[in-house]
């Protein structure tokens, strides 16, 4: 057994300076108000979803490392009123992995990423709160569309996958972009995200998503966590 996570959580975001979160939040188009573009004619893209996509972690290494030797005291069950769908850690969504065990490196990387998300997206960092937990699929297993309720913010770490054991995907939140020919094409239905080792993605927990059948002999695994600022 591992030790026990030494720091005590709520923990802060790396920390970037006030300085620089307020020259990053004053840079470009404010949010909330409409400047007039720099290009005429121009599209607004109004209220779109964004989404943090990091294609391979620093320390992906030691990551990987900090995971494996987590994963054997694991125990992995189904949730009985979901039916057979996939195996979790947990089954009230309380669990944090970062405080059982010592998983400093993803937790570092994740914290990197989440300040960088909210300067793009022009929310000062403060500190937060965080739930965690690992997800299996195995061959047969798939994930129901759901979303992460009121998180602030949820991601995805993918640990083992071989790339065709089931695709993640977002469905656009605004279902009525579906009722216009023009808008459906760019704006409604949904979006795959092939699942690929290393990746780190983040996203709002309103966002419904789900996870495409594992068709494979691969075992699928991704850590997920989900964050609520103060
Ligand atoms: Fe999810």
């Amino acid at each position: 057994m591992r030790s026990k996570h030494k720091n005590n959580l709520p923990f802060e975001a790396r920390k970037v300076s006030a300085k620089e979160a307020r020259k990053r939040a004053t840079e470009g188009n404010p949010v909330g108000d409409i400047e007039a573009p720099g290009q005429n004619p121009h599209v607004h893209h109004l209220f779109t979803t964004p989404i943090w996509h990091q294609k391979r972690v620093k320390n992906f290494e030691k990551i990987q490392e900090e995971i494996e030797e987590v994963i054997p005291e694991i125990d992995f069950n189904m949730i009985e009123t979901w039916g057979t769908t996939h195996y979790l850690s947990t089954k009230d969504f309380q669990q944090d992995l970062f405080r059982e065990y010592m998983l400093d490196s993803l937790l570092r990387e994740i914290q990197r990423n989440v300040t960088d998300y909210l300067i793009e997206l022009r929310f000062e960092p403060r500190p937060f709160q965080m739930c965690s937990w690992l997800t299996k699929f195995e061959k047969g297993c798939y994930g129901h569309i759901h979303n992460h309720g009121t998180s602030d913010l949820s991601g995805v770490y993918y640990y083992k996958t071989n790339g065709k054991d089931g695709d993640l995907f977002f469905q656009s939140p605004a279902p009525g972009h579906g009722m216009s020919k023009v808008c459906a094409a760019s704006c409604g239905g949904s979006r795959r995200y092939i699942p690929q080792e290393g990746v780190l993605l983040l996203f709002p927990g309103f966002l419904d998503h789900g996870i495409h059948t594992n068709d494979t002999d691969n075992t699928r695994i991704s850590l997920s966590f989900n964050i609520r600022f103060q």
